[in-house]
Parts: C-alpha cells; sequence; structure tokens
C-alpha cells in the first residue's frame, strides 16, 4: 500500500518478482520502477535497464553460490519470510558459510534499510544519525553490499576475483553485462562496484518497503485497532507512559512512519552469555566470553570523531519496529527473546527486584537513564504495547465481511 500517490501518473514496469521471493513470503509488494510519462518514450530503454539491474540485483541477492565454499547468500540471513531478518531464531547471531563461525550482532531486516540516511553528524542536535550496520559504518546501501561477501565470519571470499569468477560462471552473467558493459566483469574491483551497485536498487525497490500492515491499514482507514491495539498505540506515544516514540517517532518521515529516528543510543541492555560469537575460534574473537560491544564507539565506524568516540561507547543505532514480530531475538546481542522481555526491561531496568531489573548491562558507559529505566507501566500497559507492536507485521489481510 503506497499512500505517496505521485501528482502525475506513474508507468510501472513491474519486473515480475513479487511472491517468487521466497515460498513462505509474507510481503505482497511488487519490484516497481516509476517513471514520469512525460519523459520522452523513446528514452524508455532507460528504464528497461533499470528495470534489469534490479533482476540483476535480485539474482545476486539470492545467490547461494557466492560464499566459499558455495552455500550461503545475503537472503540466506535476510530472508524475506523472517521480515528480511535471521530465519534461525534459535541462535542470537547468525552462523556464517563455515558452520563454527558466528557474528557477534543480531541480524537486522533489509526491510526498510533504503531509508537510513547517509551516516552524519547533526550540528544541531549533537547526535550522529543514520549509516548502515548497527554502528553506522558504512555510509550507503553500495558500501554495504560489498562487505558480506569478504566477511570471514558472512560469506568468507578471500578476494574480489574469487567472488568475481563465480559471478561469471553464474546464470545471470549475460545480464550482468547487458547492464554494466561487455566489459564489466573484467576488472574485479569495478565488478564489485556494480554488484553493491545492482545489489542496492534491489534492496531500494517496494519488495523491501512493502508498508502493509495492520497499522499501514489503521492508518489509511481501511480497518481498525482492536480496544487493546489502541492502548497500545496511546501508551507507546504517551510521554508519561511507554515513551517509545520518543526515539521510535511515529510522525510520517520521507513520507512514511518508519519508527525510528536513525540516532544512537545505550539502552544499558545486558551482555548476552548465549551469543554463540562468544565461543567461536579465538582468532576471530580474542576476548572470547568476556567480549562486550561498543557499538559505535568501537573505533570501526572511521566517520565518527576521535574526541567523540568515548562518549559513543555501547550506543547502537535505533532500529525501525517494523516487522519487529518476527524478528526475534531482540537488541544488538540478541539477549531478549521475546518483545514482552524487551517493554519489560524498559519498564523496570532500574527497580530493583522487578521482572525487567538489571544491573548488569553490556557497557555500563553512557546509559540513557532519562528516558527509560522506571516507566511505572502496570503488567497489563507492558503487554498492550507488545499487542501494539505485533501490528507492525507487514502482509497484513483485511477480514472482508
Ligand atoms: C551470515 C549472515 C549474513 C549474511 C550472509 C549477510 N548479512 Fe547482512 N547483516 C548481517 C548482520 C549480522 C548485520 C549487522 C552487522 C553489524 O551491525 O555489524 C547485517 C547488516 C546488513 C545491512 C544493514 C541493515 C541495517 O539496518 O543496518 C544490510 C543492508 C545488509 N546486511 C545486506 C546484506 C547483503 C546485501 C548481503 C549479501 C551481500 C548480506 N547482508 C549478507 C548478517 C548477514
Ligand atoms: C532512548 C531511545 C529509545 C527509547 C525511549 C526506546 N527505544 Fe527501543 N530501541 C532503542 C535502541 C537504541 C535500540 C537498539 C538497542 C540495541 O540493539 O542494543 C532499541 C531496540 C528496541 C527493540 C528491539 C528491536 C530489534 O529488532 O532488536 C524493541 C522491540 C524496542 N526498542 C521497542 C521499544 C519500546 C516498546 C519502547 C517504549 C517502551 C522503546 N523501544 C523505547 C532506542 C529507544
Amino acid at each position: 500500500m503506497n499512500k505517496t500517490i505521485p501528482v502525475f501518473y506513474t508507468l510501472i514496469l513491474t519486473i515480475g518478482f513479487s511472491a517468487t521471493l521466497s515460498s513462505n513470503s509474507n510481503i505482497q509488494a511488487r519490484g516497481k520502477v516509476e517513471v514520469d510519462p512525460r519523459v520522452d518514450p523513446r528514452n524508455l530503454t532507460k528504464y528497461e535497464s533499470q528495470a534489469k539491474k534490479i533482476l540483476l540485483g535480485k539474482s545476486l541477492f539470492m545467490d547461494s553460490n557466492l560464499s566459499e565454499p558455495a552455500g550461503q547468500a545475503c537472503v540466506s540471513c535476510h530472508s524475506f519470510g523472517a521480515g528480511s531478518a535471521d530465519p534461525d531464531q534459535a541462535e542470537a547471531t547468525s552462523r556464517g558459510v563455515n558452520p563454527d563461525r558466528f557474528g557477534s550482532r543480531n541480524t537486522p531486516m533489509t526491510t526498510y534499510a533504503r531509508f537510513t540516511p547517509e551516516f552524519h553528524y547533526d550540528k544541531e542536535e549533537q547526535l550522529y544519525i543514520g549509516g548502515q550496520f548497527l554502528d553506522g559504518r558504512e555510509s550507503s546501501l553500495e558500501d554495504q553490499a560489498k562487505k558480506p561477501f569478504f566477511n570471514e565470519l558472512e560469506m568468507n571470499n578471500p578476494n574480489e576475483i574469487t567472488l568475481i569468477r563465480k559471478v561469471r560462471a553464474s546464470a545471470y552473467a549475460g545480464l550482468f553485462k547487458q547492464v554494466y558493459g561487455d566489459k564489466a566483469l573484467d576488472d574485479p574491483k569495478k565488478a564489485v562496484d556494480h554488484i553493491a551497485n545492482a545489489i542496492a536498487a534491489f534492496e531500494r525497490t517496494d519488495i523491501f518497503a512493502p508498508f502493509n500492515s495492520k497499522f499501514d491499514y489503521v492508518q489509511a482507514k481501511k480497518t481498525q485497532f482492536t480496544p487493546q491495539e489502541t492502548r497500545g498505540f496511546e501508551l507507546f506515544k504517551a510521554e508519561d507512559k511507554g515513551n517509545c516514540a520518543a526515539c521510535h517517532p511515529v510522525e510520517v518521515e520521507q513520507g512514511q512512519i518508519l519508527f525510528t529516528d536513525f540516532t544512537y543510543d545505550n539502552l544499558g541492555a545486558p551482555a548476552n552469555p548465549n551469543n554463540p560469537f562468544n565461543y567461536i575460534d579465538k582468532k576471530f574473537n580474542s576476548e572470547g566470553v568476556n567480549f562486550a560491544d561498543k557499538g559505535l564507539g568501537s573505533g570501526e565506524n572511521k566517520a565518527v570523531k576521535r574526541s567523540k568516540l568515548a562518549e559513543q561507547v555501547g550506543k547502537f543505532r535505533v532500529p525501525s519496529l517494523r516487522n519487529v514480530a518476527i524478528t526475534p531475538p531482540y537488541g544488538h546481542n540478541g539477549v531478549f527473546s521475546s518483545l514482552k522481555e524487551v517493554v519489560d526491561f524498559y519498564n523496570s531496568r532500574d527497580v530493583k527486584g522487578a521482572i525487567g531489573y538489571s544491573n548488569k548491562p553490556e557497557i555500563a558507559e553512557n546509559i540513557n537513564t532519562e528516558e527509560l529505566g522506571d516507566l511505572k507501566l502496570t503488567e497489563q500497559e507492558v503487554l498492550d504495547i507488545v499487542v501494539f507492536m505485533q501490528t507492525l507485521t507487514d502482509g497484513y489481510q483485511p477480514k472482508h465481511n
């Protein structure tokens, strides 16, 4: 459902990869390229080539031959049926193509990632904003898309040449050359740039931004919340109750409600002793069980000024809450297994003896004590907020009477 109907007609070249993405896909949107029909029809080839680029991006995203050894694709960790997060919800973080390796962080959705602004410092707010990855270390979808192929804990290609050899042998090598030119696979470095360009084009389609949850239907006045969902939404917004919208805003931005302001915070979440990253080969995690994720303050995001590094330690980007009900576990280290646990934690992190109480933050610096920790919500109010978040799952089917 798209609420932002352009003033002029749009010609839509549908590329026909709707529900075929995955058999358990509940995402209905189709990848589409919108074209202003005022353009000279003789230029339509331009849009045809955009459609081909998106199709190529899809092929690359789905291709499990592009890992070393073969067996893992982007979609393995960003599955459409799981809100484009990791379908293996039993583990806190994702297994690489080498089965004894795990990443350090809980896999986020790629759905809605196109709305994340490039990483930058907002002088007025004096805050870092945006960027891909939970510490914003890659500015754009293009920059991000190059990384998993060469990450030893993920797809594990040793270099560009290995990767390009696989692309050259693929069924879509011809399409690649149609889009980027006959010599596009000759120079491995440039070819990787093309790969990233095509994947990002695919990730910018509405397949990754369907906006068709119950929440969206309610916004469009096509259905109604239950009384409990309404209560949950009010508690979510109320500054003297959940205060969730302080960081997961419900105002329209970039034409949509995104449930994130893209800023960074340390919630003081506990370390996760069950994070499988703690137990992998010391070569990849020299700290073992003592590993503590410094997030934006780790120094891996080179755009963070040295002088500002200390005050970023322990902070992670505020995630969108769209599809959150189907993407457990929660938090950057996957320490929370249910939405109820998350809200209990916000509600009573600082209340000794209470159900969400925690005095063992993974990182003790820079914890936000102003906006969360002792919300004084009743058990019923906690459940109401959980039920509200369940309305954010895409693929809602309105009931017809
Ligand atoms: C082994 C699992 C795994 C594979 C394979 C994988 N990813 Fe990811 N992806 C992750 C994890 C974990 C993160 C977060 C990492 C971090 O913050 O340091 C992530 C983050 C992202 C993000 C940023 C989302 C955000 O909100 O910051 C995008 C976009 C993305 N991946 C796309 C891809 C693409 C494209 C591919 C294939 C080239 C891919 N991923 C392959 C696990 C995976
Ligand atoms: C001060 C800003 C802030 C406030 C207020 C806030 N959040 Fe968050 N939220 C965050 C940040 C930052 C994260 C990511 C933390 C991490 O990964 O360690 C997060 C993560 C979450 C997650 C986990 C998402 C996932 O995919 O792992 C849920 C669920 C959530 N918040 C719901 C809520 C609810 C419900 C409220 C109100 C009771 C709320 N938040 C209030 C900043 C905030």
